[in-house]
């Protein structure tokens, strides 16, 4: 296999008009899952058509196009991103930055279904760390919570990861009446196995079946039961993500809070994310978007490209305006969250 370095063209840093250094792509890869989270999709999906995709090698060429503009973190999703084609040939030809020491970390964000699989390749790809979304440790809630979901696999999967060496960290939705009265189990089940665990507040996008305003639950309510159970020490400790993190004093493990809802971390957003027909979100929360399938597409020596990613970080948007509307109960963002992979 050969591939090209970095390009030459435009090779100008990312600063968006708030004067924030754009350093972390997230890349997904396809809008599929084999999974049907209740809130993230709704039972009957209309996925794109498989043409309009770009291929494995266009998205290296346009990660690589990312990382020649100063991004050091890059982290694929989906959708259920090990669920694409060959997708270890994108792992594989994106390792090579890290081995020029272009690239801090490649990471991917997974349900865990295919681990069992893909784990020790990952692992040989330089993926340190991985994160892997679960909602739930009571195997008949994680299937109604995930619809599809096989609980067994993904703890196979989990299994694989943790003896391929990758740190694991677990990424819950906290889903009010759904998976509230779990958390101290799952803390002790993550720290007990050395991974880290996040919370996550549910972000209104996409239609899905239910009522979102249902299931929301702040994470300041979560934080606050937690405390008394456990002993919490805020700590400095960061990933490139949007997590706060705290120390629990009687495991020794962190706990990450992601608080989109209550507590806004936009004004020190560092990232952008691609979609898998290359349309470039500025912000998780805004429709505003960027095509750079034509550009890629259409010039070969990579200038256009660099210069429609320039314009886009030109109008990178302050922050989101998520809230959930009790009386439309409409999405403050239309599109799934698979489509940008969070
Ligand atoms: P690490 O800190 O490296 O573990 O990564 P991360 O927390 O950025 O990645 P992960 O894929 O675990 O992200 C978890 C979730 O955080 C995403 O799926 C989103 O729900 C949320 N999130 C990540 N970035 C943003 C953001 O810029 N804005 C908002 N509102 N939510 C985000
Ligand atoms: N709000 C918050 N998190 C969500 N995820 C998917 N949909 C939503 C939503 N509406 C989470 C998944 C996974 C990550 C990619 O995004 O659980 O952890
Ligand atoms: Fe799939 Fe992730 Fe959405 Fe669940 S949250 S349906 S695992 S993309």
């Amino acid at each position: 296999m050969t591939f090209s370095g970095p390009i030459e063209a435009g090779n100008t840093q990312m600063i968006d008009p708030f004067g924030r250094h754009v350093t972390y792509l997230r890349v997904s890869v396809t809008d599929r899952c084999d999974f049907r989270c209740v809130y993230c999709m709704s039972e009957n999906m209309t996925f794109l058509p498989k043409k309009d995709l770009l291929t494995l090698e266009e998205l290296d060429r346009l990660c690589t196009a990312f990382v020649a503009k100063g991004v050091r973190k890059l982290r694929i999703t989906g959708g259920e991103p090990l669920v694409r084609k060959n997708i270890i040939w994108l792992f594989e030809a994106l390792s090579r930055h890290l081995r020029a020491g272009a690239l801090d970390e490649l990471t991917l964000t997974t349900n865990g279904s295919q681990l069992p699989r893909f784990a020790g390749r990952l692992a040989d790809c330089g993926v340190k760390r991985i994160n892997v979304s679960l909602d739930s440790l009571v195997p008949e809630r994680f299937k109604r919570i995930t619809r599809w979901g096989n609980f067994e696999q993904v703890m196979q999967g989990i299994d694989a990861a943790q003896e391929a060496g990758l740190h694991v960290k677990i990424n819950a939705v906290a889903l009010k009446g759904v998976n509230d009265d779990e958390y101290d189990e799952m803390i002790r089940w993550t720290h007990g196995r050395g991974m880290d665990l996040t919370f996550i507040e549910a972000m209104p996008m996409g239609d899905i079946d239910g009522d979102r305003s249902d299931q929301y639950l702040p994470l300041s309510v979560v934080r606050a039961r937690l405390m008394d159970k456990w002993t919490l020490t805020d700590i400095p400790f960061k990933t490139g993500g949007p997590a706060r993190y705290v120390e629990v004093a009687e495991t020794g493990g962190k706990i990450g809070f992601i608080t989109p809802m209550t507590h806004n971390f936009c004004e020190s957003c560092n990232r952008v994310r691609v979609t898998c027909t290359g349309t470039l979100y500025m912000c998780l929360g805004q429709d505003d978007a960027a095509d750079l399938r034509a550009p890629l597409r259409s010039d070969e020596s990579d200038r256009l490209l660099s210069d429609a990613i320039d314009e886009a970080i030109s109008r990178k948007p302050k922050g989101h305006d998520f809230i959930i509307d009790r009386r439309t109960n409409r999405p403050s963002v239309s599109r799934h969250m698979s489509v940008t992979g969070g």
